[in-house]
C-alpha cells in the first residue's frame, strides 16, 4: 500500500509520493520482461514464461531479451559461438579465485570477482553499445566460470581448462563435477536458468539500473546486482529452503515446527512474493523437476515436507510458494552445494540485468528518489563539544 504524503518541496514537479520499499511505483520503462501478480504470469518480451521453458534454450532466452526476439538459427549459433569464446577468465582473476578464504560465502566471492574483471576490460573507456553488448556477453559467458573454479578452489580441486564445446548449463555442471553431465542434468540446470533469467523490477535489476544509471560502469552494475541478490530476502531464500528443510529433519515434523514459526511471526523460507500475490508462474515447472529428481533420487522426503510446508502456507495464510522454494529442491537432487544456489540464480539472471543494463543506457535518466524527512525539525543551535550532554 502507498499513501500520498504532503508535497514538501516547492520546486518539485510532481507530488511526492511516499511508498515503502517502492512497492506500486513504476520506475522506468522496460521491454525485457513483465510481472503481473495479480494474475500469476511472466512474460519475456511478448512470451509466457512456460511458453518459452522446456522449449527455448538459455541461450536463445538471453537473445531474447537482448534482442527482443528469439534468434534464427544463424543468430542464435553467432551468440553462442560468442560466448564460448569469452568464458576464458583473465590470469589475475583465476589467481584471486584460486586464493580467495576457503571459507567465503561464494556470492561474495563472485561478487569480488566480477568487479575484477573490470580491472581488466581492453578498453574501458569505450562506452558504445557495441563495446557494452561484448560485455555483457563476457560477464555472461564467464560469472559462471568464476563460480565453479571458486567452488573447485576451495575443496582443492584444480581447475580444468573451459572448454566450448558445451552449452552455458552444460558447462558449468562439468566445470563443477569435472564430467560431462547427463543430457537430462544439463537439460534441467538449463530450464532452471531459462526460468530465473529475468523478472521485471526486482532489487538486484533495480540496483544494475540505479548504479549504470549514473553512468558508471557495467561491471560495477552487475556487481551492485550482484550484492544485492545475495540478501536472503532476495535470491539467498533458496538456500534458506534446503537449511530449513535439513532442521525440520523429517516429515512428521513438519506440522509443528512451522506452526512455531509462525507464532514466532518468523518467515518461511520460498514463500510470498511482493509481486505475485497468486502462483508464482516459476513454480510448477521447478515443482515437476523437482518431484521427478527427488523421486529418482530415493530422497522423496525432501520433496513431500516441501508439498507439507506449501499446503499448510497455503491453508493458514494464504501464501503461495515461490520460486526459490521448488528450485532449492531441484539443485539440491542435482547435487549442486547448498550455497552455489544463490550463484547459480546470479549466474542466470545475469542475462537479465545485462540486458536490463543496456536498455537502461539507451534512454537514461538518472534515479534519485525522494525521501520522507523523520528527524528533528531545523533550527538546532550548534554546540561546542564541550557544551555537549
Ligand atoms: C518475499 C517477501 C519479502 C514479500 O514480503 P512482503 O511483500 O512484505 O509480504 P506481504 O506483505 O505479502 O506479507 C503478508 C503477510 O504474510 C506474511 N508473510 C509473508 N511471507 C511470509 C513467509 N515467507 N513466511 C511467513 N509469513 C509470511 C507477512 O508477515 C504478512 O503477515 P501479517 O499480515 O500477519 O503481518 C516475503 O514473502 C518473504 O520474506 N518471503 C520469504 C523469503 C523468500 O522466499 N524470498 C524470495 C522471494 S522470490
Amino acid at each position: 500500500m502507498f499513501t500520498l504524503a504532503q508535497p514538501y518541496l516547492t520546486n518539485q514537479k510532481l507530488m511526492p509520493v511516499t511508498a515503502k520499499g517502492l512497492e506500486g511505483i513504476v520506475a522506468n520503462s522496460t521491454s525485457l520482461s513483465d510481472v503481473l501478480g495479480q494474475e500469476g504470469i511472466l512474460i519475456y518480451a511478448g512470451y509466457d514464461i512456460n511458453e518459452i521453458a522446456g522449449n527455448a534454450s538459455f541461450e536463445e532466452t538471453v537473445h531474447l531479451l537482448w534482442h527482443g526476439e528469439l534468434p534464427n538459427s544463424s543468430q542464435l549459433d553467432a551468440l553462442c559461438k560468442k560466448l564460448r569464446a569469452s568464458r576464458e577468465l583473465p590470469q589475475p582473476v583465476v589467481d584471486f579465485l584460486r586464493n580467495a578464504p576457503k571459507n567465503a560465502g561464494p556470492m561474495d566471492v563472485i561478487r569480488t570477482a566480477v568487479s575484477m574483471l573490470g580491472l581488466y576490460d581492453s578498453n574501458p573507456k569505450d562506452e558504445s553499445p557495441e563495446a557494452n553488448y561484448n560485455r555483457a556477453i563476457s560477464i555472461t559467458a564467464k560469472i559462471s566460470v568464476i563460480t565453479a573454479y571458486f567452488h573447485r578452489a576451495r575443496n582443492g580441486q584444480d581447475l580444468p581448462p573451459v572448454r566450448t564445446d558445451l552449452g552455458e548449463a552444460a558447462h558449468f555442471l562439468y566445470l563443477i563435477n569435472g564430467t560431462e553431465p547427463t543430457v537430462e542434468a544439463a537439460r534441467t540446470l538449463d530450464v532452471a536458468y531459462v526460468l530465473h533469467a529475468d523478472h521485471g523490477m526486482n532489487a538486484s535489476t533495480f540496483s544494475a539500473r540505479v548504479t549504470i544509471a549514473t553512468l558508471s560502469d557495467m561491471y560495477s552494475a552487475i556487481t551492485s546486482a550482484i550484492g544485492t541478490l545475495k540478501g536472503p530476502l532476495h535470491g539467498g531464500a533458496n538456500e534458506g529452503v534446503i537449511h530449513m528443510l535439513k532442521e525440520i529433519g523429517s516429515e512428521d515434523k513438519v506440522d509443528a515446527w512451522v506452526e512455531a514459526q509462525l507464532e514466532q511471526k518468523k518467515k518461511i523460507m520460498g514463500i510470498g512474493h511482493r509481486v505475485y500475490k497468486v502462483l508464482d508462474p516459476r513454480a510448477p515447472r521447478l515443482r515437476e523437476m523437482a518431484i521427478i529428481l527427488s523421486n529418482q533420487l530415493g530422497e522423496p522426503k525432501w520433496i513431500r515436507m516441501s508439498e507439507r510446508i506449501a499446503s499448510i502456507m497455503k491453508e493458514r495464510k494464504g501464501l503461495n510458494a515461490n520460486v526459490d522454494f521448488y528450485s532449492a529442491t531441484v539443485y539440491y537432487s542435482m547435487g549442486i552445494p547448498t550455497d552455489l544456489f544463490t550463484p547459480v540464480f546470479a549466474i542466470a539472471r545475469t542475462a537479465g540485468w545485462t540486458g536490463h543494463v543496456m536498455e537502461q543506457l539507451a534512454d537514461n535518466r538518472l534515479y534519485r528518489p525522494l525521501s520522507e524527512y523523520t528527524g528533528p525539525a531545523v533550527g538546532k543551535k550548534f554546540q561546542p563539544i564541550d557544551g555537549r550532554p
